[in-house]
This record gives structure tokens, C-alpha cells and sequence, in this order.
């Protein structure tokens, strides 16, 4: 196991796993955070230094300082060989076991070479399974006709609004959470709706990895093309700005499903695996999503 902290070794993973995509999605995405200036303190892990079959990225010791945070502790991997992906997590320091964390992955296998490890260690595991979604050429997506009222105003997201995504938000409602979407909010693209009175009725944040969401429209604003909008504008500025367009969607969430296909978004053949290790030890909050309001697609 390696720690690659060199910059221009980072930089030629970072074009090695531009070559592999959509596989590398998610590393790929936590690579080009890192090399342009690591706002989350991200590092990379490797198997092994050139030739690699393993990527890990997981947030340095001096920000994953409270055991039981769980989105702070988001690790991402990329796995060519899962028997050396066994090994780099059985491998001593790649993963603190003492603490509350979350894979996210996209091979199949991921989750499985985690839970024979995790399991001989009597740790308790939850994994979420989601769509994955690629836009291979977000320049070429249709372009939105304006679906505004005079009174609405397009806007990026404010750290003001922390409070209205973690209300909102399935994996939201405590002070962990509230504090990694300001921390998204703060760092990555994002846009919102105002109504007139500076209220966000509809909005589309980006992860550490460069995905799309969190994305919510208030129930009572629905089915006016908001968010079909905000999709569209958010992928076409990561590409823009040179990140992959991806994202996950819930297998059950058939609106959200719909409009990215609608918009040229593929339905990629791997899972995304969220993969959540709560140590007994540690009095964690459980990730399990939760009912939020105006969820259930109508
Ligand atoms: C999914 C969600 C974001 C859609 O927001 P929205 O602003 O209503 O979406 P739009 O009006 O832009 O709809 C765009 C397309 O989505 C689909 N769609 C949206 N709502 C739908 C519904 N209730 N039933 C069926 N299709 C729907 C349709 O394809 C629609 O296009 P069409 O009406 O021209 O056929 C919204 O329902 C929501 O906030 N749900 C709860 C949170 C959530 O699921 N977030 C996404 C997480 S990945």
C-alpha cells in the first residue's frame, strides 16, 4: 500500500483513470478535487506505484477527527482485482476500523471483498444500492428553454440554504449532515431557484466526487421543469469546468430516473454501492435514508 502524495504522480493517475471511464467514476471525480485544491483533504492509496489495480481516496487524519461522522469519513474506490483490493483494505492504516465511515464504489464485487473482511472483524455493515447515470457528452444535451415565471431568479446555493437541503435531503437531518452540505455548498457547483421573496423552491448541489445532487423541488412546485433545468445546467458547467456529468439515483425514484434519461443521461450496467461501516463501539448514527417530506414520487 502506498499514500501517492507527489503532485505529478497525482496528476498521471488522475489522466491513467480519465482513459477508464465510466469505470473510474468516483475516483476519477475525488482525483480532480484533489488536484485542484483538495478543499475536502482528500488523499489517494494505491496497491501499488506505477502499475496500480487498486485506487482508494479517503479524507486525511486531521479532518476525520470525529469517529462517528460518517460523511466526513466518505472513502472512494476504483478496483481492478478484488482479491488486491481485500488485501489493501486488510493492508495496516487504509482504513480506520475504529471509526464510523462509507465506501463508495461502483465494480461489482465491491461490496462483498468489504464484507468477508469487515464480517471476520464481527463489524456491523448497511449497504445502499443505487442507478448510476453517465452523461458521455453533456455539451451535447438539449438545450433548456427558460421554464421560469418572471418572479423566479436562477441562483447558485448559499450557505444560508444548509438548513433547507439538510431538512430535505434522505440522508440528512442531523448536525453531521447539515455541516457536509454547507461544506458542498461552499466548495462545489451548485444552482437553485429563488422565488421572489429569495426563497430556493428548487435545487441541484455536487458532490466531493464531482456527482450530481443532492437535488430536491418543494412538493408544491413540482412538475414545472425545474429540475429538468438545473440538471441540465449543472451538467453542462461541471463539463464546463472539465468534471465527469454522473450521478445516482434511487431504483425506486422513477421521476428522477426519467428526466435524466430524458436528457441523454446513460443507465449505466454497474450499481453504485454505498457501503456504511458503523462499528458497534461507536455510538453512530445510522445513514439509512429516511422518509423526507414530499419524497414519494406523485
Ligand atoms: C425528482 C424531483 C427532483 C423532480 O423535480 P421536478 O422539478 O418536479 O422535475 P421536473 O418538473 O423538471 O420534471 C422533469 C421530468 O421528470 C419526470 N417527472 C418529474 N416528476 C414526476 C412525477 N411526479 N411523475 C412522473 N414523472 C415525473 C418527468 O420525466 C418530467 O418531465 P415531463 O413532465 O416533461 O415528462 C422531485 O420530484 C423531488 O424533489 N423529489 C424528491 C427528492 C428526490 O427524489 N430527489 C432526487 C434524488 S436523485
Amino acid at each position: 500500500m502506498l499514500i501517492l502524495s507527489c503532485s505529478s504522480k497525482l496528476r498521471l493517475l488522475e489522466g491513467t483513470l480519465r482513459r477508464h471511464l465510466p469505470d473510474t467514476l468516483l475516483v476519477y471525480g475525488t482525483m480532480m478535487t484533489i488536484n485542484r485544491g483538495n478543499p475536502t483533504a482528500q488523499e489517494v492509496l494505491v496497491d501499488s506505484w506505477p502499475e496500480f489495480k487498486v485506487v482508494l481516496t479517503r479524507p486525511r487524519r486531521e479532518v476525520a477527527s470525529d469517529d462517528s461522522d460518517l460523511f466526513t469519513n466518505t472513502y472512494t474506490v476504483y478496483s481492478r482485482d478484488l482479491g488486491d483490493y481485500q488485501a489493501l483494505l486488510a493492508s495496516a492504516g487504509a482504513v480506520n476500523w475504529g471509526q464510523s465511515f462509507c465506501i463508495l464504489g461502483l465494480q461489482d464485487g465491491v461490496y462483498e471483498a468489504y464484507k468477508d473482511i469487515a464480517e471476520a472483524k464481527g463489524i456491523k455493515l448497511e449497504v445502499f444500492r443505487y442507478f448510476n447515470y453517465f452523461h458521455p457528452d453533456p455539451s451535447s444535451m438539449p438545450e433548456i428553454r427558460s421554464v421560469l415565471d418572471p418572479a423566479m431568479r436562477l441562483s447558485s446555493l448559499d450557505v444560508s440554504h444548509a438548513d433547507l437541503l439538510n431538512e430535505t435531503w434522505s440522508f440528512g437531518g442531523n448536525e453531521k449532515s447539515r455541516k457536509y452540505l454547507a461544506t458542498l455548498i461552499r466548495h462545489f457547483p451548485s444552482f437553485c431557484l429563488l422565488d421572489s421573496a429569495g426563497h430556493p423552491v428548487s435545487w441541484i448541489a455536487s458532490y466531493p466526487f464531482h456527482a450530481l445532487g443532492p437535488g430536491y423541488t418543494l412538493p408544491q412546485h413540482r412538475r414545472h421543469g425545474y429540475m429538468g433545468m438545473l440538471n441540465n445546467l449543472l451538467a453542462k458547467r461541471l463539463h464546463a469546468l472539465g468534471y465527469p456529468s454522473y450521478g445516482y439515483v434511487d431504483v425506486e425514484n422513477y421521476p428522477m430516473q426519467r428526466l435524466q434519461e430524458k436528457q441523454g443521461f446513460q443507465h449505466q450496467p454497474n450499481l453504485w454501492y454505498f457501503i456504511l461501516h458503523n462499528p458497534a463501539l461507536v455510538n453512530a448514527p445510522t445513514l439509512t435514508p429516511r422518509p423526507v417530506p414530499g419524497t414519494a414520487p406523485t
